[in-house]
């Protein structure tokens, strides 16, 4: 999908996705070798987004199987379609006198009366996709240890139809909140990345695509106000998506700052539960988080280049 670390990188970037070269090594590498990528880490910090930019940077399709407790084969790889079934045998029973009824079984059950999931769906494609297995903690064992056997051999066993074998191999990327801990197995098949919350100058590059006519001061700003509340002991702390809103927010109130004063205001978007609200809500609390926001987006250099993009430019990884 990608040429080199360095194309990873910048792909993403350019379709709205700030990440670093050790994340962009993991992608290329794993698009290189047909490895699957497990991503955990925080709601919020980027697991989804990564995929989905991955697909539009490459310009590849993105199917997405969104997983939840209870989730079967029949939903994630396909099932026959039993109208058409029923209506083959009684069209068959009706026009021939002595039906064949073992070949009639078998075109029954072949691949043109099933219906695709997304798993049968991206291993047919012509060319290469991104499928997205989305919160994977939530599925049970045995829905995990069916999964083992598409992502080592790119196939899929289908009852009565036998195995079916990857047309393309997708890059695929499985994410998890860590509610459950997945099995091992699973584990060592796949590269494994923890999606952190960004350092504060991607945190400020992110909110900045997303309000591009704000001023770059208040996004230092906001970055600023995460690694403040971040730094505070919170129960959820804000991720970007959070920040996002923050930003959208202080753009339609016409803010270049948070105040104090803005306390109440601000507060449905940054404290998530009863208990980080009760928190926030006392004055000396908000006070100096938005004091150290202040202190922590002075820190924040507008024009030189973070860590990563320096290993980058530095190192032949990139090139
Ligand atoms: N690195 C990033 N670059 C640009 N935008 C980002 C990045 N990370 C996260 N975002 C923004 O944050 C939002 C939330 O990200 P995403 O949905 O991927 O989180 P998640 O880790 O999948 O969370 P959850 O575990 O709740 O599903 C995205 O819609 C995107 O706008
Ligand atoms: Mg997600």
């Amino acid at each position: 999908m990608f040429a080199s670390p360095a194309e990873t990188l910048a792909g993403l970037q350019s379709s709205g996705y700030f990440t670093d070269i050790k994340v962009a090594t993991a992608v290329f590498l794993a698009g290189s070798v047909h490895r699957p990528i497990l991503l955990e880490g925080p709601a919020g910090a980027g697991k989804t987004e990564l995929a989905q930019s991955v697909a539009r940077a490459s310009a590849v399709p993105l199917l997405r199987l969104q997983c939840y407790q209870g989730i079967d084969e029949e939903k994630a790889i396909g099932q026959y379609d039993r109208s058409l079934q029923e209506l083959y045998v009684l069209l068959m029973s009706r026009s021939i006198q002595t039906p064949d009824w073992a070949q009639i079984k078998r075109e029954i059950t072949s691949r043109a009366y099933f219906m695709a999931g997304p798993l049968l769906d991206a291993i047919e494609q012509e060319e290469p996709c991104v499928l997205l297995i989305d919160e994977i903690d939530k599925v049970d064992y045995a829905f995990e240890a069916m999964l083992l056997e598409l992502l080592s051999v790119w196939t899929l066993s289908i009852p009565r139809m036998g195995t079916v074998r990857a047309t393309s191999i997708p890059l695929v990327f499985l994410t998890s909140n860590q509610e459950r801990r997945l099995g091992d197995p699973l584990r060592r098949r796949c590269f494994y990345l923890v999606v952190e919350h960004p350092n504060a100058e991607r945190e400020a590059a992110i909110v900045a695509r997303r309000t591009p006519h704000v001023d770059p001061a208040t996004h230092r700003f906001i970055a600023g106000l995460a690694r403040s509340l971040r730094a505070y002991t919170l129960e959820k702390p804000p991720s970007i998506s959070e920040m996002n809103d923050v930003a959208m927010a202080m753009e339609l109130l016409d803010l270049d700052r948070i105040l104090p004063a803005h306390k109440e205001i601000m507060l449905p978007l940054i404290a998530k539960t009863e208990g980080d609200r009760k928190r926030l809500l006392m004055k000396e609390v908000f006070e100096s988080i938005v004091r150290m926001a202040a202190k922590y987006a002075e820190q924040i250099t507008q024009d030189s280049p973070d860590e990563d993009v320096r290993v980058l430019a530095g190192s032949e990884i990139g090139q």
